[in-house]
């Protein structure tokens, strides 16, 4: 099996989703939950679905080895970012080359950045009057929601939507496309040469 990490700060729907994609698929599993909290949402249901789980160090991630080693002793060859707050340091993405991708809850390049994540973000939009929001699905460089866009997804925005419905909106979109698109780039990730 291709074992694939998913990194995760928060609840985790998005990492609960992935789990339930690839629980029966015929090559591809996810072998390991990643965070940086303690008592993050996301560790509970790595428990409940028997996955194995690693909290992070801020030390060793940003100063250390990046948990370079233990990914490769646990065999992870592809990293999923759902809703994963840290930055992540250049030794981690020079150990996994285009092997990193990321979702973010707004059409980048707009709404993106440091400091923009969660409901920061769906304020900005519904303050900025847009008429339409969505989901970018991109490959992690040493920026933050900079790297190489790999998929969007686009909702409409009404005059009646709040930071709350607009989150729902995003969420909905996370979870239908966010699986299918992890497993079209790890295949192509795993086949190129
Ligand atoms: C998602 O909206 C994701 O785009 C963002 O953080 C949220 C995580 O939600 N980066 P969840 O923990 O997967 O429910």
């Amino acid at each position: 099996m291709f074992n694939i990490a998913v990194f995760a700060s928060g609840a985790g729907s998005n990492a609960q989703k992935l789990i339930d994609y690839f629980r029966t698929h015929h090559s591809i599993k996810i072998g390991l939950i990643v965070s940086n909290k303690s008592n993050a949402g996301v560790l509970q249901i790595a428990q409940s679905e028997n996955i194995p789980a690693l909290v992070l160090g801020k030390e060793k991630f940003f100063h250390g080895n990046g948990y370079v080693d233990e990914l490769s002793d646990m065999d992870i060859g592809f990293i999923v970012l759902a809703g994963f707050l840290w930055k992540i340091p250049s030794t981690l993405i020079r150990s996994f080359p285009n092997k990193i991708v990321n979702i973010h809850p707004a059409l980048l390049p707009n709404y993106g950045g440091k400091g923009m994540y969660g409901s920061f973000v769906h304020e900005s939009v519904i303050k900025a009057g847009d008429t339409e929001s969505g989901i970018t699905i991109h490959f992690v460089d040493d920026q933050y929601d900079h790297g190489p866009i790999i998929f969007q997804a686009r909702c409409s925005i009404n005059k009646n939507d709040t930071a709350e419905t607009l989150a729902q909106k995003i969420h909905q979109l996370e979870h239908k496309n966010y699986p299918r698109v992890v497993e079209e780039v790890v295949n192509r990730s795993r086949y190129e040469v």
